[in-house]
């Protein structure tokens, strides 16, 4: 099977070549804040490797980890979530894929909505080739789900429908009517179920407040959710994520997979993971004050240029901008605006096939080069 490598991932590597030959590049492109991890997390992972926190742990995750990601879950999210309902995994990519391999059989039809995460379609693929996806929209400029067009691509084959909020690459966040069409759609297809990535569930920016579809107790048990500590803890390079479910099967076939290819997650990563979880939450609440001073700027960039529409920024680390009316696509904007004017941006193709008229902006550098970026930004796109 053919699997084509993470174009994310590529795009860093051109900028890393970029940056190697001695030129200043102000990355917009890539979803890693630019700050380190809290040293209280570190300190964490360092006491548990001092302590011989070295061996396996059980394949779903350390217990305490557990019953605390639990207690978040309820809290936060107010999902009736149990210990053993819960896979600790190297990452909520991990989380994605072993969701995929526990679901997915041959004939089964997925739906993606696009533009979607870099590595969804890959996940479906690499977890059973045979499956069939199918693709729907959402609506742009900003980038609502299309409700009629899921409830058409929906059929008694289809198992799985991947929700992402808030989301990657637009900002978006789902709404309460979003929401209660999702819930009677699964009300509808009893073989359907969502898998809900919030990955990005604390990072919010504007007034609206975060909806996990799992929170609903009628259909619950068809919702898988997928979160991490990459983002909200600023843990990227640790892997540590994890899926909840309420379905008994879906959880025995993820932690036998689970057993197989990864043992566990690395048990003083679940220390840190876990000291993220019990330790200040102030952490993440300053940096959310630091992207609304960047949203405040990016508006103040969308008002001031003509030739651009973006997405509203509501939450996560990204917006998407329409760059049609500059007569560049994606690929050559995003090429030729890091040669010209040293910035790097995502080319929205990568997202999906049909948005080569976008590029993808994140957030996440300091305000300082944020504000620089934009400005070279506008004075690439006024010289055009
Ligand atoms: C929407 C979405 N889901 C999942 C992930 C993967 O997160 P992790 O680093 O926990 O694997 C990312 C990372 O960029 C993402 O944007």
């Amino acid at each position: 099977m053919q699997i084509a490598p993470s174009k994310t991932l590529e795009f860093h590597a051109k900028i890393s070549e970029f940056v190697r030959s001695g030129r200043k590049i102000i990355s917009l492109g890539l979803g890693e804040a630019e700050c380190g991890t809290p040293r209280h997390i570190v300190d964490a992972g360092i006491k548990a490797l001092n302590e011989g926190r070295t061996k396996y742990s059980s394949s779903a995750g350390l217990l305490e980890l557990r019953e605390k990601i639990a207690e978040k879950l309820f809290n936060d999210n107010n999902i009736d979530a149990k210990s053993n309902e819960i896979v600790v995994t190297p990452g909520a990519k991990n989380a994605l894929y072993l969701s995929c391999l526990s679901l997915l059989n041959d004939g089964d039809e997925v739906v993606l909505i696009r533009p979607c995460y870099v590595s969804n379609y890959p996940i479906v693929k690499l977890a059973n080739s045979n499956t069939v996806i199918k693709e729907v929209d959402l609506i742009k400029p900003e980038f609502e789900l299309d409700l009629d067009a899921i409830e058409k691509s929906i059929n008694s084959r289809t198992k799985l429908l991947f929700l992402n909020t808030p989301h990657n690459p637009t900002g978006k966040m789902i709404r309460q009517y979003e929401f209660d069409f999702l819930v009677d759609l699964l009300q509808k297809y009893p073989k359907l179920h969502i898998l809900s990535d919030e990955v990005y569930e604390r990072i919010i920016t504007g007034s609206c407040k975060h909806l996990s579809l799992a929170s609903n107790q009628n259909i619950s048990e068809r919702v898988i959710t997928v979160n991490g500590f990459s983002k909200a803890y600023f843990m990227t390079g640790w892997r540590v994520g994890y899926l909840h479910s309420k379905s008994k099967y879906l959880i025995s076939k993820a932690v036998k997979i689970q057993q197989h290819i990864n043992t566990n997650t690395a048990v003083f990563v679940q220390m840190a993971a876990l000291a993220a979880l019990n330790g200040d939450q102030n952490v993440y609440l300053n940096y959310i004050e630091q992207l609304k001073e960047r949203k405040m700027i990016y508006e103040d960039f969308l008002n001031t240029n003509n030739y651009l529409t973006g997405s509203s920024y509501e939450g996560g680390y990204f917006t998407f901008i329409d760059i049609s009316k500059t007569r560049l696509d994606g690929d050559e904007f995003a090429t030729r605006l890091l040669e010209e004017k040293g910035v790097a941006v995502v080319p929205g193709v990568v997202f999906g096939e049909k948005y080569t008229d976008f590029f993808r902006l994140s957030f996440v550098n300091t305000t300082e080069l944020f504000e620089d970026g934009l400005y070279r930004i506008s004075n690439f796109v006024k010289e055009l």
